[in-house]
């Protein structure tokens, strides 16, 4: 049988990088998969590429009555919602002496407040589906510092807590919803695109940032997907509240 057989799984930033290859998987598994995200063009390409266990819709996580409309549109088209996964986010390079308070808004809103609505939205959601799993993109920037992040790691911070939180409380009112975070090192994605070709010292940005990790290289969308799928699965029913690290080995 499938691992994700009748699951719905609705996927903030859906149309890039390891959303869309979480997409893809939760269809491979059997799965239906809605694409929801602020870039309408490569989100309905992705949703066309995935047939009738596809669908795009439109959300800017920013926006609450967004969040309601793409719950509302998932569970009419596709009859419920089991599992959502809170991976549009944005990065930027900033320190606490330069950062603007715009700049620092606009991060938090879109990693962290995007995924506080996402989580609130699908909670009301799930409890009428009898239950469901939720899975938060942190980063390894969500479990310890960096001179250059200090809006994406507060924002990510804040994402680490929000999940523990949602997993105790769900657990408290027995509303079988899970909630779990992924902490992924550097992947190769758009969102790391613009950092891999800027120089650091001798080095292109691309080794360096290869060289953070003990396995030698980037990860692939695709590696952080293979876990976000455990996580969406049955495979994973006894994990909640729990931080889940896919670094090659940044961390260790
Ligand atoms: P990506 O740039 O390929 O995809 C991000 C998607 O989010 C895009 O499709 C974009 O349109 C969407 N998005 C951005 N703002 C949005 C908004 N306000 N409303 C709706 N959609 C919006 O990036 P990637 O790498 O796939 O990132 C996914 C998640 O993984 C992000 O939360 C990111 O912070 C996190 N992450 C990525 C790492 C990496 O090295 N690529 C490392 C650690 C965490």
């Amino acid at each position: 049988m499938a691992r994700l057989e009748s699951k719905v799984v609705l996927i903030s930033g859906g149309a890039s990088g390891i959303g869309a290859a979480t997409a893809r998987l939760v269809v491979c598994e059997g799965g239906k998969a809605v694409i929801a995200d602020r870039d309408e063009e490569k989100g309905r390409l992705l949703a066309r590429e995935l047939g009738a266990s596809g669908l795009f819709l439109p959300l800017d996580v920013t926006q609450e009555p967004a969040w309601q409309k793409a719950v509302a549109g998932t569970i009419d088209t596709f009859g419920g919602l089991h599992g959502l996964l809170n991976a549009a986010g944005i990065g930027t390079r900033t320190d606490i002496e330069s950062c603007t308070l715009a700049e620092y808004r606009r991060v938090n809103d879109i990693n962290a407040l995007g995924t506080f609505l996402g989580c609130k939205a699908a909670v009301a959601a799930m409890k009428q589906s009898g239950g469901g799993s939720i899975v938060n993109i942190s980063s390894v920037l969500g479990l310890r510092g960096a001179p250059y992040a200090m809006a994406y790691c507060a924002s990510k911070g804040a994402v680490r807590l929000l999940t523990k939180h949602v997993a105790l409380h769900c657990a408290q009112m027995k509303y079988n919803i899970r909630c779990n975070s992924v902490h992924p090192g550097y992947i190769d994605t758009p969102m790391i695109a613009p950092r891999l070709d800027q120089a650091v010292g001798n080095m292109s940005g691309r080794q360096w940032l290869e060289e953070l990790h003990p396995l030698g290289r980037l990860g692939r969308a695709e590696e952080v997907a293979s876990m976000i799928l455990f996580l969406l699965s049955d495979e994973s029913s006894f994990s909640t509240g729990a931080e889940f690290v896919c670094d090659g080995g940044l961390t260790a």
